[in-house]
């Protein structure tokens, strides 16, 4: 999480350093500052709240210096307040710090009886001192890095400038991505190649263990061992450089509104649509033996996953484990021969998620990943990386990374049904039509809009509201409410209709809005029996299905009508309404739709 840049620039830096910190406010935003090379000194600016309290800062006390590094925080260690803000500093360096140092404290211990004065809660403040008394001991700085690197703990990216150093920065990355961009005369430093976006296009990613010494001049690159090593310098691709709002207010808006175009394009690349005909990557295993499908992810990929899961088993004829990445990574689970291992993740960054493929992995798996960001480090750690192509996206609730990793995972079960002859050639044919037909219907739901806020009037009112659904409605109905807790900060849970009598219709009264999730498929009888339980009880129905609100036979507080489909394809239908609901809830609650408090894009801790 956190957000981190860094400029060796001909001129000032400040307005560029803020520049690059707006495009990683999707890491973090509780507090923002940034240092910068002043004479003799380091000079710092930061800031409580977003970035353009740092902005107002900046305009009272500006900063004059040609290096500089810049942070956007969420906070792990140490409260969100200006004291704990990065950059930390001593009088002789500077560090930001993204991730988590694991023996902060013992460092901090050893280092107080040295005598350094710590002045923040922080784990990245043992970090500047333990630069600093190698600088005190007579280091050079990079010496002093190289040094203080072998005795840190734990995942992180750091960006570190010296006093009176003007042409020099070390950055370091453990577990949590960094990338060095490349200018004319210019060197940067970022989180990731967006933020850099604005200043150059060629990047150069540090892998896992490398640290590197920049200059004006250049990037000089050493493996975790010290060994000078040469990695390769890409040319950032330009789609994921554009990053505004266009006409929308929010994000979240814009991307919920991309989705037709975004899930054409992310089939186009699985599906031969001539033939109608899945056209999926090798995957380096035979699927026809494959004994298992073990899928993990966080959030809202997680419950893409969970979707794949009835997929795969009803389509394809093969056991599927799935389980939160944070939970299966530590679970020593038992992994057979010939499974496949599926991750899930928009950012490809994840921390649990990235630690659940090492384990898999290196349990025999054959690793494949679902990323929206291709040289994302769980992308390249993976057998196979099966790219969605949402495009960036901004809003830290998901939506259209949402429903491209199901467009991915639905080829994917239908590959390896194909494979097993679970499903046969005109299933194949049936199943991809029903999917190349996905994005017109979502753009079809995306025009009634009014709909949406007539419901997000009634959810708005209430303090706890429920999501239902069946089979693989289910997912869709845990993914519901979680954005709608996520963006408004209205309790919200999702659960198999068929365990509301075993606990949640305590909860059911006039004042618990109940969201049906509910296709008309061989399911749909049932959750219309849950569906009755709660009218019967006075609970607000807001039913989202394609059938006739009157097959419900009760009344119904709202009803947003679905167009008929193939029920392989209507989680990815049905996830829409659900995004359109929580976002106009939102926007009616007045909160910060893009930015919503406590949460980050990018989760690269645990
Ligand atoms: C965070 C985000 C969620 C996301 C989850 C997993 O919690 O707020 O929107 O679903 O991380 O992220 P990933 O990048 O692995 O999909």
């Amino acid at each position: 999480m956190c957000g981190i840049v860094g400029i060796l620039g001909k001129s000032s830096v400040s307005t560029n350093l803020v520049d690059a910190l707006r495009r990683l406010e999707y890491r973090g935003y509780d507090s923002a500052g940034i240092a910068t090379i002043e004479g003799p000194g380091i000079e710092r600016r930061r800031a409580e709240g977003k970035l353009r309290n740092l902005e107002k800062r900046l305009i009272a006390e500006p900063l004059g210096g040609r290096t500089g590094i810049g942070h956007t925080r969420w906070a792990t260690h140490g409260r969100p307040t200006e004291r704990n803000a990065h950059p930390h500093m001593t009088a002789k360096v500077s560090v930001v710090h993204n991730g988590i140092i694991e023996n902060f404290r013992e460092l901090r211990a050893d280092l107080e009886a040295k005598g350094h004065k710590f002045e923040t809660d922080t784990d990245t403040e043992a970090v500047v001192h333990l630069i600093t008394e190698e600088l005190d001991q007579g280091a050079k700085p990079v010496a002093a890095v190289r040094s203080a690197l072998q005795q840190l703990r734990g995942a992180f990216a750091l960006g570190i400038i010296f006093a009176g150093e003007d042409d020099l920065m070390i950055a370091a990355r453990k577990g949590s991505p960094l990338a060095i961009g490349h200018g004319s005369g210019e060197m940067y430093l970022g989180s990731d190649a967006i933020a850099l976006a604005p200043f150059t296009d060629a990047i150069t990613y540090l892998e896992e263990g490398d640290w590197a010494v920049l200059r004006r001049s250049g990037a000089e690159i050493f493996n975790i061992d010290g060994v000078p090593v040469e990695r390769p310098l890409v040319k950032a691709v330009a789609s994921a450089l554009l990053i505004d709002k266009g006409n929308y207010r929010h994000f979240m808006a814009k991307e919920i509104h991309e989705q037709p175009e975004v899930i054409s394009h992310t089939l186009a690349n699985y599906l031969d649509m001539t033939q109608a005909r899945v056209r999926f990557p090798d995957l380096g295993i035979d699927l026809s033996k494959l004994t298992r499908v073990t899928i993990s992810a966080c959030g809202t990929a997680y419950y893409a996953g969970l979707v794949a899961k009835y997929w795969i088993e009803r389509y394809a004829r093969v056991p599927v484990e799935i389980d939160v990445a944070s939970e299966m990574r530590y679970r020593e689970a038992p992994l057979p021969e010939n499974g496949l291992a599926v991750f899930v993740s928009q950012s490809g960054e994840t921390a649990d998620t990235l630690a659940t493929l090492r384990y898999a992995k290196a349990n025999g798996q054959r690793i494949a990943s679902v990323v929206n960001v291709r040289t994302s480090t769980i992308a390249r750690e993976s057998h196979t990386a099966l790219p969605t192509l949402a495009g960036p996206e901004i809003g830290v609730a998901s939506t259209k990374a949402f429903t491209c990793q199901l467009s991915v995972l639905a080829c994917l079960a239908i590959a390896i049904g194909r494979a097993r002859g679970t499903i046969s050639a005109e299933q194949e044919t049936a199943l991809v039509n029903a999917l190349m037909e996905v994005p017109r219907h979502v753009a079809s739901i995306l025009r009634s809009d009014e709909a949406f806020v007539a419901v997000a009037h009634e959810l708005s009112k209430a303090d706890d509201v429920l999501y239902l659904g069946r089979g693989s409605s289910f997912p869709i109905a845990l993914e519901g409410a979680l954005k709608l807790k996520e963006i408004s900060y209205i309790h919200a849970e999702g659960y198999a209709a068929g365990e509301l009598k075993h606990g949640p219709i305590a909860l059911i009264d006039e004042n618990v809005p109940v969201v049906v999730v509910a296709p008309e498929d061989e399911l749909f009888e049932k959750t219309v029996s849950n569906l009755q339980e709660v009218a019967a009880r006075g609970g607000q129905v807001i039913l989202i299905s394609d059938a006739s609100p009157e097959k419900t036979g009760c009344k119904l507080a709202a009803h947003i009508q679905m167009p008929k489909v193939d029920s392989f394809v209507a989680p990815m239908l049905y996830a829409v309404p659900t995004q359109l609901i929580a976002y106009q809830t939102a926007v009616l609650m007045g909160t910060d739709v893009d930015q919503p408090r406590n949460l980050a894009k990018s989760v690269t801790v645990e």
